[in-house]
């Protein structure tokens, strides 16, 4: 286990997860019935982009260091940068907000999380386990578990709320990850086929991300969304360490919110211009699984 998220908070693939995220759980606030929000891998929670390991790669500068201070936004993309920016008010006489602080997914949930929902957040790393108990050590709604992902996902789901959000989003570092988050959704979806899943993954040069595609529309399960936004692909026979570059990053989400396809659809291009200012930036939204038919629009 070497991955930590503080070298990566804040970049591309975070706000296009983030800010999916925030439209699933919005969508979830609409309801009064209280939730469950679970994370099988949760991080710390908050990140200090000033800290060494940000600082060390800079790679939330083409994230949202790319949408800090603008107007005028799409709405989504808007609420998103409200969030964020609710942990970054500035210093009374300070003349504007500064970007320090990037709220990881648990931060973002508990944010947006009313008094009655409640977190359940799986971390294995015991660092990144403890700095995220501190984080969130005096929030009743949270519980905080130091155990694998996968297993806080077998024992925590069905939530007896009945009605939730469950993200899965592991660092990759298994070579059969892949397979592991798409064997863990079909399950889950089995066991609690009201709720939003939803998984974050990589997209590289070689394409092996399809093996997910290929899995969950393999498993006969309706309603399934995915969103990719990538820079442009690699030329056909690069070499291998070619292949291996990551060119951006998608989340499949199984049983998403009415016309969520369309808000992404709507908001997609915007963001993509804004991440990708010198252009080359693409993006995708497909129905794996339908309700439609499959037909991803660019
Ligand atoms: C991509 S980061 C999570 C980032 C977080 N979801 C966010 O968006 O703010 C993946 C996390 O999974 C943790 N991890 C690695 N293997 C794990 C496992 N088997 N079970 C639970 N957590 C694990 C790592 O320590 C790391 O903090």
């Amino acid at each position: 286990m070497n991955y930590r998220h503080g070298f990566h908070a804040g970049n591309v693939g975070d706000v296009l997860k983030h800010l999916v995220l925030v439209l699933l759980l919005e969508h979830l606030t609409r309801k009064a019935k209280p939730f469950a929000y679970l994370e099988t891998h949760a991080g710390r929670g908050l990140y200090d982009l000033a800290a060494d390991a940000a600082s060390r790669t800079g790679e939330h500068a083409q994230g949202i260091g790319r949408l800090w201070g603008r107007r005028g936004l799409h709405p989504a993309i808007a609420r998103y940068l409200e969030v964020v920016a609710a942990f970054n008010r500035a210093e009374p006489g300070a003349v504007a907000d500064e970007l320090r602080l990037y709220p990881g997914s648990p931060a973002i949930a508990q944010a947006l999380a009313r008094p009655d929902d409640r977190l359940v957040l799986c971390e294995l790393h015991p660092e990144e386990h403890e700095a995220l108990r501190r984080q969130v050590a005096d929030d009743r709604r949270v519980g905080v578990h130091r155990i694998d992902g996968y297993q806080g996902l077998r024992a925590f789901v069905p939530p007896p709320e009945g009605r939730g959000l469950v993200l899965l989003d592991p660092p990759y570092e298994r070579p059969d990850e892949l397979a592991a988050v798409a064997e863990a959704l079909i399950a889950a979806r089995r066991r609690f086929a009201a709720g939003v899943l939803a998984a974050w993954y990589p997209i590289k040069a070689s394409g092996a991300h399809r093996a997910l595609r290929s899995a969950l529309a393999a498993s006969q399960i309706p309603k399934i969304l995915e969103v990719e936004l990538t820079e442009a692909s690699a030329p056909a026979g690069a070499g291998a360490g070619e292949r291996e570059r990551m060119l951006g990053s998608g989340l499949v989400i199984l049983g998403p919110p009415w016309r969520l396809d369309e808000t992404l659809r709507g908001l997609l291009p915007e963001l993509c211009r804004l991440l990708f200012p010198e252009g080359g930036g693409r993006w995708r939204v497909e129905w794996i699984a339908g309700e439609r038919p499959a037909t991803g629009k660019r």
